[in-house]
């Protein structure tokens, strides 16, 4: 038995310290310790043994299986160890190759328009807020002296949730949201999506972006109105750009105006661009009807002002020369990474 064990015990070494792979180790261990192994069948024989010989043989059998294990495991490290400095050899880090990009988007059109808009006003001391897509048919419509059955109200052709909410047609509720806070005086600009029901072309689309404008004061007049908006279409389109006031009608205004800038591209001379006339129509404006300042709760007696309310597509499509605003709703990033 004793020479059987060390035989035994002899083999395993040996076959161990021949392993060349981690894999090979396992077969071994399986062979020698395993369920069938030779050193557990000795185990198995123990029956065989003269009664007073068996702890001795078990202490051997033991001492076998321990020291098996130890080669076994310092034989696992040593070639694990070789194994990756193998892998350190070969895998070699080029640090000097340029890292893989993330695929950033690009700033929309709309967005840098918008962008540049709010920079514009608030740098005349305007405030940027913002009011609700899903408004009621009361502030959209009523509150800006729009009564049910106006034929403004056809015009906008809205989208309607049910009697007393609409998605907004325009970002002039806002005006009377602001007002109602009754924190006077206002300098404040809206930018916001908008909803009307319209068929998508090169120049519409049923959801598009406008920005508000209100400026409520003691002693504001018509002349500032012109000025803000003057200074405001040279800022964005150049120092040479002149506005045009042409009278308008809008319900919550009185008077109104729309607006018009010379065309930046041939200076007023009259293009393609402008359609010959060397104009071009950006935005709708007015002082704000004292029944308006009157349902929000401002004192028309003692307050006045001006509103405007500009497309912002209008301005993007002219500002980065786009001739088809449905380029805008893509968003494919090839052509947003132009502007
Ligand atoms: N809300 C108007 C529209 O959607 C635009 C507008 C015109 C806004 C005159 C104003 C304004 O604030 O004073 O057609």
């Amino acid at each position: 038995m004793k020479e059987q064990l060390e035989k035994i015990k002899a083999e395993a070494l040996a076959q161990i310290e021949l392993a060349d792979a981690l894999e090979k180790l396992n077969d071994i261990r399986v062979a020698y310790l395993g369920k069938k192994g030779q050193l557990t069948s000795v185990l198995k024989s123990m029956k065989d043994v003269a009664p007073e010989d068996r702890p001795k043989v078990g202490q051997m059998v033991n001492e076998a299986r321990e020291l098996i294990e130890a080669k076994l495991e310092e034989t696992k490290n040593t070639l694990a160890r070789k194994a990756r400095e193998e892998q350190m050899k070969n895998e070699v880090i080029d640090v000097t190759l340029p890292s893989r990009k993330a695929n950033i988007g690009h700033s929309h059109p709309n967005m840098i328009a918008q962008k540049e808009v709010e920079r514009i006003f608030v740098g005349m001391g305007y405030e940027v807020v913002e009011g609700p897509e899903v408004e009621y048919d009361e502030y959209n419509f009523e509150k800006l002296n729009i009564p049910a059955n106006h034929p403004a109200k056809d015009e906008q052709d809205t989208f309607y949730i049910n009697k007393e909410i609409v998605l907004r047609t325009q970002t002039s509720p806002v005006q009377a949201r602001v007002m109602e806070q009754g924190k006077l005086p206002i300098r404040m600009i809206a930018p916001g999506r908008v909803f009307r029901s319209d068929e998508v072309d090169a120049t519409h689309s049923p959801s598009f972006h406008q920005i508000e404008g209100l400026v409520i004061d003691k002693h504001i007049t018509f002349a500032d109105l012109k000025g803000t908006l003057a200074e405001f279409a040279k800022e964005l389109f150049g120092e040479d750009t002149k506005v045009n006031f042409r009278p308008h009608h809008f319900p919550f205004t009185e008077p109104s105006a729309e607006v018009d800038v010379s065309c930046f591209k041939c200076g007023g001379k009259g293009c393609r661009f402008c359609k010959g006339s060397g104009w071009i129509e950006i935005l709708g404006c007015g002082m704000v009807h004292p029944h308006v300042l009157e349902m929000c709760g401002i004192d028309p007696e003692a307050y006045t002002g001006f509103a405007f309310g500009v497309g912002l597509e209008r301005i993007a499509l002219l500002k980065y020369e786009i001739d088809d605003m449905r380029l805008l709703y893509e968003n494919d990033i090839r052509f947003l990474r132009q502007f």
